[in-house]
């Protein structure tokens, strides 16, 4: 960590989060929080809560949550220095360099130069764009039917046709060869030294979620090879990362993000007022890209190329999407090769019912594999039921397996109570030696538990910090040993400390963590929501469950760890087992 824990805390709170967020956020009271629409994720009516008293905030609806620092971290982008040192300005509290790393102060200034110089680039190729020079590259986008406003909103930009202009250029406002070799924007050989990697071709600014631009892509204006060039990944631009067009579609709010192939496929969505689109980055959709998608939104429609590679693409996308939470349908785009083929011949409102009629993945897995058969012979026919069967019986939920076989029966054709039929008897045949689902379920299965586990450390927890008479009863069974998830433990172990010193203060525990995963998980634990319980008996009873299985869990492991001749231990142990079973909370 770079500073002092005293010098965070005191940004904290000489930083009201209210005030903060207001910032950012339309927010209004109500009773002792203040509510207003989630900026990280999208919705129509307010679930996003910011207490005065926590000082710190949460969304009922996607569970973002966390402290005065986390929230900038989220919505900026910042690291968590960057927070500090944005927070520390705005109360005019001095942070002393000194307490930076040397290595950490050099990475930030390299990682800020760096961000400059393309933010410079930018602004030359938007320029050259609109000089006499640059009118082919302007009549290429006006040919492709982008407005004036479309232009200037995405930054589009031209390289000339010299080879060294931008070098020279940026040489000229003083950065040094190192620094611009840095930056991907050119190329070196030995002979005739460092030229422009881009030149005479229409240039799309690359932006983070920011708004700030991380690289280029630049595209021929004709049929030359290769179409596009692209930056190469450097300290500020990781295309696994970063979604082109994020910048945009994240405040979109339209409950869904349209995901794409090209940077034109964006752009015309956009104009077409589509303003949810994204693409990756010339490269396969990444796990971390579908976690960013679904900080905005919970379902993701695909328009990749309709042709054999965007289709396999999209197979690809559809596990990577599940797995991080995400509903996905596949937008049909035939006849047309692209988003941006087809509105400019279709139309938005057309584009629209294609959304509309967007099917879910399945059934797009399904169509594709028909693509194999042959349905007029009744043979393949046949083949091709008994594969889409098998893959019927990956639903594992009764009644969400029937909704896909009625859907499937519908519309190729054959009787639902057929499939069905089909369907539970191949599950009977596979059902003992089938692969897939056994060894699965049984590492699920495992997974829950431990995740059964977490769960209730993070509720008594979340119990801990919501009164002192809480905090006072648990005290008394549980301490922070018992918490077997080590980032619990940590936690608690802070929690203890404070409550001994009388000042309990969960927000400033977050800051105590370097790491921003780390701090995003402690700030989901404060900010778990205690079920609404009416009853102090109800109160007691919820409340002597979790600790109840938080000790016995922790005894379980303790018993597990002993050495077989630790008499005095086992003994300790038994001693404790017996009065787990006596346990008795009262809240008196
Ligand atoms: P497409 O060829 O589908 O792009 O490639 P597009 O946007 O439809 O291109 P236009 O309409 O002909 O202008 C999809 C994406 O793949 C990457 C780019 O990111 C592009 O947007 N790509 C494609 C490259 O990086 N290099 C290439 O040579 C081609
Ligand atoms: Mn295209």
């Amino acid at each position: 960590m770079y500073y002092s824990e005293d010098l965070i805390e005191e940004v904290r709170s000489r930083n009201d989060i209210v005030d903060v967020i207001s910032g950012y956020v339309r927010l209004q009271r109500k009773g002792s929080s203040y509510f207003g629409l989630c900026p990280f994720h999208s919705e129509k009516s307010p679930s996003f809560s910011v207490s005065p008293g926590k000082q710190m905030y949460y969304c009922f609806g996607c569970g973002a949550g966390g402290n005065v620092f986390t929230f900038l971290m989220e919505y900026e982008n910042f690291t968590f220095p960057e927070a500090v040192k944005t927070l520390a300005d705005r109360c005019g509290v001095d942070l002393p360099e000194v307490e930076y790393s040397e290595e950490a102060r050099q990475q930030a200034d390299l990682k800020s130069r760096l961000l400059e110089i393309q933010k410079k680039a930018a602004k030359y190729y938007y320029y050259q764009l609109r000089q006499p020079k640059g009118r082919v590259g302007y009549e290429y986008l006006r040919g492709r039917e982008l407005s004036d406003e479309t232009i200037q909103k995405f930054g589009l930009g031209y390289s000339g046709q010299q080879s060294r202009e931008l070098y020279q250029y940026l040489k000229h406002e003083g950065y040094s060869d190192a620094l611009l070799k840095e930056s991907g924007l050119f190329s070196m050989d030995e002979r005739s030294g460092v030229y422009d990697k881009f030149w005479n071709r229409v240039m799309f600014p690359i932006m983070d979620a920011n708004h700030r631009v991380i690289g280029f892509g630049g595209r021929v204006m004709g049929d030359a090879k290769p179409k596009y060039l692209n930056s190469p990944e450097t300290k500020i631009f990781d295309k696994s990362r970063n979604l082109y067009g994020l910048n945009f579609a994240r405040s979109s709010r339209k409950g869904n993000l349209i995901i794409c192939e090209g940077y034109m496929d964006v752009i015309a969505l956009h104009q077409a007022g589509f303003s949810q689109a994204v693409a990756s980055l010339g490269t396969a959709l990444t796990t971390q890209q579908a976690i960013l998608m679904k900080r905005y939104a919970d379902e993701v429609l695909v328009t990749y190329d309709s042709d054999e590679a965007g289709t396999k693409a999209a197979l690809r996308a559809i596990p990577i999407l599940k797995e991080a939470g995400l509903t996905m349908r596949v937008i049909n785009m035939k006849p047309y090769k692209d988003p941006d083929e087809f509105i400019k011949n279709m139309g938005r409102e057309a584009f629209q019912q294609r959304m509309d009629e967007a099917q879910s993945s399945f059934l797009f897995e399904v169509e594709v594999l028909e693509r194999k058969y042959n349905l007029k012979d009744p043979a393949q026919k046949t083949a091709f039921f008994d594969e889409t069967a098998k893959k019927l019986l990956g639903f594992s939920d009764e009644i969400e397996r029937n909704n896909y076989i009625e859907a499937v029966a519908a519309r190729y054709g054959t009787g639902y109570e057929a499939l069905r039929r089909k369907v539970n008897q191949l599950g009977l045949v596979l059902g003992g030696q089938a692969p897939a689902p056994r060894p699965r379920d049984v590492s699920s299965n495992r997974k829950e538990k431990d995740e059964g586990t977490a769960a209730s450390q993070k509720l008594l927890l979340t119990w801990m910090i919501a009164g002192e008479n809480y905090f006072r009863v648990i005290r008394r069974y549980i301490e922070p040993e018992d918490f077997t998830v080590p980032l619990y433990r940590q936690i608690a172990g802070i929690l203890y400390e404070q409550q001994e010193q009388g000042k309990l203060n969960p927000a400033g525990i977050l800051s105590r963590f370097e790491n921003t995963e780390e701090q995003r998980e402690a700030a989901a634990v404060f900010n778990a929501t205690l079920k609404q319980i009416e009853t102090k008996e109800e109160t007691e009873k919820a409340l002597q469950e979790t600790i109840y299985k938080i000790r016995q869990e922790s005894l379980n492991r303790k018993g597990k760890e002993l050495a077989p001749t630790d008499m005095e231990g086992l003994q300790k142990l038994i001693q404790s087992r017996r009065e787990l079973e006596k346990l008795h909370i009262s809240l008196d």
